[in-house]
């Protein structure tokens, strides 16, 4: 390539955002299998199950008959209705319809709201341990993602004291939240989510709250933010507790204030969301028995996990409330969680994610493990980690 073609294609400063490590540890045990080698995936927050057989069955009756053309940039009236009416019946929650925005999962959700909240330099709060695209889209965009400590004190969870103590060194604009939360699965109770909503309102901070593992809560029931303000901003997506990652699809509920400015953006950026995906989400919502069973396995295997890693050495973790997480301490094998799990990838087949993925600080210390596979890969992850502890092997 021409030296002067290598200058005019530099990638720009806000592109250099740090990579999300549970990617990269997926592609790290893809090479291996193509090598021949048996890998026990916990890194990458996926269901192992696919969508409900309803959502299948309205995708495949589409294909053959819809014309499958743009949708109205806000979404499917009908799937914004459908939204709306499972708010009720589920949650006893009124939401108006026309303040839901359908998008490409909650990934273009925190993008669509970051941009029409904040502006260039305005500073978010994020939790640390906390979601890593929370700070790096904040980043690209040109916010300024202030990560805030959580301990055992405030259940792994910002909460009014710290908010308003960053607030008053440094104006915050907005906060971000997640209950159950990645990488823990720890869940904020309902008063804790409304006292933060209630010091960030007063002191003019904006509050996203990501929703996401919402219908995956173990421990307690989820509270919705919904049922708080109508102020907050929501963002949820048919990724998890639907088994729907790859149709990329979720949805917004959208402050009225901020409802056209969510369209106009999104018209630029996307046009509309996948129609064939709208279509099947739709459908998902009549597949909850499948997705109720999906769910209790979930909570075998978180059971399963819990029971039986302590026995072989892993006996620490953060609350295990929802989600499909467990956050597990390493420190006293290691305080280097990369090298952790680059060498139980590499010796046992074990593949998990990092902690210094989700905090910078501490994450040295911690390494995430999905359980939203199959049952009997529980029990393989539980062995193989068990052995390879023994072995003493680190
Ligand atoms: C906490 C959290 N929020 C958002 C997302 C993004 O999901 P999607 O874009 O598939 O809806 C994920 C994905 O793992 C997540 O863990």
């Amino acid at each position: 390539m021409l030296e002067k073609a290598k200058h005019l294609l530099q990638p720009s400063a806000r592109s250099a955002v740090p990579p999300f490590m549970a990617m990269d540890v997926m592609a790290a045990a893809s090479r291996l299998e193509a090598q021949g080698r048996r890998i026990t995936h916990m890194e990458v927050g996926q269901p192992a199950s696919g969508a409900p057989a309803t959502a299948i069955a309205a995708a495949r009756a589409a294909l053959s008959s819809a014309r499958l053309g743009y949708t109205e940039t806000l979404g499917m009236m009908s799937l914004r209705q459908r939204i709306a009416r499972a708010y009720a019946e589920w949650r006893g929650i009124d939401v108006d319809p026309a303040r839901i925005v359908v998008t490409t999962g909650s990934s273009a959700g925190f993008t669509l709201s970051f941009l029409a909240a904040f502006e260039p330099g305005d500073r978010v709060a994020v939790a640390l341990p906390g979601y890593p695209p929370y700070r790096h889209i904040l980043a690209a965009l040109g916010c300024e993602p202030v990560g805030i400590e959580t301990s055992a004190s405030t259940r792994w969870a910002i909460d009014g004291g710290s908010l308003l103590a960053h607030h008053r060194a440094n104006p915050l604009k907005g906060v971000v939240v997640a209950s159950p939360a990645n990488p823990s699965g720890t869940m904020m109770t309902t008063s804790a989510l409304a006292e933060l909503i209630r010091c960030a309102e007063d002191a003019g901070i904006i509050v996203i709250s990501d929703e996401i593992y919402h219908g995956l809560d173990y421990a307690f029931t989820a509270e919705c933010a919904a049922r708080i303000s109508s102020d907050v901003i929501i963002v949820n997506s048919f990724s998890k507790y639907f088994c729907m990652t790859g149709w990329r699809v979720g949805w917004m509920v959208v402050p009225p204030p901020l409802v056209r400015a969510v369209e106009r953006l999104q018209q630029n950026l996307a046009i509309s969301v996948p129609t064939l995906s709208q279509m099947a989400a739709e459908a998902a919502f009549d597949g909850r028995a499948e997705l109720e069973a999906v769910r209790r396995g979930y909570e075998e295997n978180r059971r399963t996990l819990l029971e039986g890693l302590p026995r072989v050495g892993l006996d620490s973790f953060l609350p295990a409330d929802g989600a499909f997480y467990l956050y597990a301490d390493i420190s006293r094998y290691s305080t280097d969680s990369f090298a952790f799990a680059t060498r139980l990838l590499e010796e046992a087949g074990v593949a998990v994610t990092p902690g210094i993925d989700f905090d910078p600080l501490r994450g040295g210390n911690f390494v995430r493990l999905c359980y939203a596979g199959a049952r009997e890969e529980m029990q393989e992850a539980i062995e193989r980690i068990g052995d390879w502890l023994k072995k003493g092997r680190i």
